[in-house]
């Protein structure tokens, strides 16, 4: 099937208070076992390549990025092809041409002003294309950028954020970090309610690996909707993997150790897609 419309899935999942997971594609055996486990789930999958992903691929976008977008195009479940925290808009430009439907452009790094410019101008370029964009808000507090978790999304500056640039969703900063290899970090649900209530699109988590069960669905209740989990996908498969070398060092051939890493990863996302869902 043709890919999913992101942002009709996200409003809808928003609506219904649901969350909508988008895992990171690092391998491209990880998009077929993110892709399987959303068609086991029967739920809809967000699959994201990034741009440090790109840079890892020999800074090649064509290859895995066709990839990406071929499993979101044959899978049985609606699944959309996102490019994810692009700096570059090249870099954007060239995943659209390419066939992706949704963008996330990070301006994060840069100056409230610039980053306000810069995501306007690519929204509507993306716009012009029927492709959908995700942007971040710039320095927003905190020592070492918008992913301190200290940090915090102003819910006024975010309504002025949308309204400038018309972007179709926002990341914000509530507490989450990247990389946590523990689901420790602490959510502000209350501050979760209020940006939802100022401004009209969905909401999207970054950093999301860091966050438990327990508090990701608090946090969904509060009006979180575009779930982003990458490192503890990658700390399930990275054990598996171990585990399975460790236990026979004649082992060789990377599909012995590469199928139940994938295993893993299939089994976890099939079980948060459910769990984000309310299922
Ligand atoms: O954009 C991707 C996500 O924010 C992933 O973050 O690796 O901390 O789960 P994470
Ligand atoms: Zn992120």
């Amino acid at each position: 099937m043709t890919q999913a419309d992101i942002r009709t899935l996200s409003t809808q999942f928003a609506a219904e208070k649901k969350g909508l997971g988008a895992f990171n594609v690092v391998l491209l055996e990880f998009g077929e076992a993110i892709v399987a486990a959303a068609e086991e789930a029967g739920l809809p999958v967000i699959l994201q390549l990034s741009q440090n992903a790109v840079k890892y691929h020999r800074g090649r976008l064509a290859p895995i990025g066709k990839g990406v977008i071929a499993l979101a195009e044959e899978a049985r479940v609606p699944v959309v092809a996102h490019l994810d925290h692009a700096e570059d808009i090249d870099l954007c430009k060239a995943a659209v041409d390419l066939g992706f439907t949704s963008v996330m452009y990070d301006g994060s790094h840069l100056s409230d002003e610039e980053n306000r410019r810069t995501t306007a101008e690519i929204t509507a370029w993306c716009h012009a294309r029927g492709v959908a964009v995700e942007a971040e808000l710039g320095e927003v507090g905190g020592k070492n950028g918008v992913h301190d978790p200290s940090a915090r999304t102003n819910p006024q500056d975010a309504a002025r954020f949308v309204n400038d640039t018309g972007v179709d969703l926002l990341a914000v900063a509530v507490g989450s970090s990247h990389t946590m290899t523990t689901r420790t970090a602490e959510l502000d649900c209350q501050l979760i309610s209020e940006i939802r209530d100022a401004i009209s699109v969905p909401l999207v988590l970054h950093g999301s690996s860091g966050v438990s069960d327990e508090g990701m669905r608090a946090a969904i209740e509060a009006g979180m909707t575009k779930i982003n989990v990458s490192t503890h996908l990658n700390v399930l498969y990275t054990a598996q993997v171990r585990a399975v070398l460790d236990a026979d060092e004649k082992i060789v051939d990377p599909r012995k150790y590469g199928k139940p890493g994938n295993a893993a990863v299939e089994a976890e996302v099939a079980r948060l897609l459910r769990w984000y869902a309310g299922q």
